[in-house]
């Protein structure tokens, strides 16, 4: 596998690889230059790693050129690979003045980003110019390791990766958080149908794990939940396996797998930008998520967590006791004081779940599971299936859904129905929990929130 293209070696490459006394070329853009009388120095990214290349010029460039190789100017340099005397780093590149080509300027009176650390809540304003900054440089390198090592995780133990439909003519989550597909003008529904842009890829994803046991769904999903909070996004991604042959404990045994494997492989992958989140975003966020992952998760079923927060004597906002739903700061005393890493809760009301839901024995419960972290509470959300017939169209006559808008779903059950489960992992909350990053719109390339879609 080569790490250059034809005509272009990425400087994280070069850095592994070049040779003192080799000639050098880079191209990248300007993080900071500083001019001397006898000395100048630039120091240029390309994307391809959190290090800078440090370019020496051993002879004064000409005013004109100085004012060109400020803050984020695309340069060409060429030169040649020395040692480097300071620490900082093992290679520079000495050059002459002549040796660095200008390809795009940057007017610095003009550049929107002016100070070195410029606050987040600004950033989001130019988040077509934010990916440049050292945080977001950071964000979204992990953000992609993260996005493979899922993958990996997945492709090493022989799960379909089963591309799910972004249109939907059905609601999944039955929380009726929908946005609908139409096309303006038309009075008819395009689709002879209402449809709707995907809640969750699970109902379709069931379909293949009846065909293939285990299977995932990796995609952006939809929800018109009205929810200003630093946790929710109306468009967000999302990780979805389902395995056929399984109940809920083969479940909450595949995600507890999952989530330790795809955190330990990232944080390795990404160690050097894991540095920058440790440091300035949340402090030690790297030992803490490795201790959160080191030990076995816990697991409480929602009765008794109901009754660790009673018996806590903390006073919280919202109300607690069976049947009152785990608020945000209900989640969050369980994971981060309670048990201090994370924790599955199963088995929550059938009212508080969606209609294909296992039902339990009890009739009240049903068998789900959300998986509550330390700082953010719920990051997955999953269960095992109702695979019985006649339980399961029950259920969807009883909330007062129409049968025959599932009949494809209920035919599931009806020819080789198994046991079977999954569940559904919040692709941004997982990594806001690797990296400390607070709000959902800085984990994000351009995020959608109530009020707010640019771009
Ligand atoms: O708990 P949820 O709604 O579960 C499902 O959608 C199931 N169909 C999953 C399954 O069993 N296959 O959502 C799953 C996860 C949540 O735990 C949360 O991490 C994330 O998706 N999530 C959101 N993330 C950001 N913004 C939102 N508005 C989110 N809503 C859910
Ligand atoms: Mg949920």
């Amino acid at each position: 596998m080569s790490p250059t293209s034809a005509r272009r070696s990425s400087i994280d490459h070069l850095l592994q690889h070049a040779e003192p006394g080799q000639p050098a070329r880079i191209e990248g853009w300007i993080k900071t230059s500083r001019f001397s009388k006898n000395v100048s120095f630039l120091h240029v990214f390309d994307g391809s790693s959190p290090r800078t290349v440090q370019v020496v010029l051993s002879e004064p460039p000409s005013e004109d050129l100085k004012g060109r190789l400020g803050i984020h100017s695309a340069v060409r340099v060429q030169g040649t690979w020395v040692a480097s005397p300071g620490g900082e780093q093992a290679l520079e590149i000495q050059a002459t003045p002549e040796q660095v080509q200008v390809i795009g300027p940057t007017d610095p009176s003009a550049y929107p980003i002016q100070k070195k650390r410029t606050s987040l809540e600004h950033l989001r304003t130019i988040a077509h110019l934010r990916p440049r900054t050292n945080t977001f440089q950071a964000t979204f390198r992990v953000r992609n390791a993260l996005s493979w090592q899922i993958h990996r995780f997945f492709q090493e133990r022989g799960f379909l990766w089963i591309h799910t439909p972004i249109i939907a003519a059905s609601d999944t989550e039955g929380a009726g958080e929908l946005f609908s597909v139409e096309v303006p003008g038309q009075s008819e529904p395009f689709f002879g149908r209402p449809t709707y842009l995907t809640v969750s890829g699970q109902l379709q994803v069931e379909c293949f794990a009846q065909a293939f046991s285990n299977v995932y769904t990796f995609g952006p999903t939809f929800r018109a939940e009205n929810s200003n909070t630093a946790r929710h996004a109306n468009e967000f991604w999302m990780i979805e396996p389902e395995i056929a042959f399984a109940d809920l404990d083969d479940v909450i045994a595949l995600a507890e797998d999952f989530v330790r494997q795809i955190s330990l492989a990232t944080l390795e992958q990404c160690a050097q930008d894991f540095e920058l989140f440790d440091r300035f975003v949340e402090k030690g966020v790297v030992q803490a998520v490795r201790s959160s992952v080191d030990k076995p998760f816990a697991r409480i079923t929602y009765r008794e967590a109901q009754e660790l927060l009673q018996q806590s004597g903390r006073s919280f906002e919202y109300p607690i006791g069976f049947g009152q739903a785990l608020q945000a700061e209900h989640e969050r005393f369980l994971a981060e004081e309670y048990f201090k890493g994370p924790v599955f809760v199963t088995d929550y009301p059938k009212e508080q779940k969606a209609f294909y839901m296992r039902q339990n024995d009890d009739g009240l419960t049903v068998a789900a599971t959300d998986l509550l972290v330390p700082r953010l509470g719920e990051i997955i959300g999953g269960s095992q299936r109702e695979e019985r017939l006649d339980q399961l169209k029950r259920r969807i006559v009883e909330l007062g859904m129409e049968p025959d808008d599932y009949a494809w779903y209920l035919d599931l059950r009806r020819f080789g129905s198994v046991p079977h489960g999954g569940f559904g992992l919040g692709f941004e909350r997982m990594l806001m929990w690797l990296t400390g990053i607070k709000n959902i719109r800085d984990a994000i390339p351009f995020p959608r929130t109530p009020g707010s879609a640019a771009y």
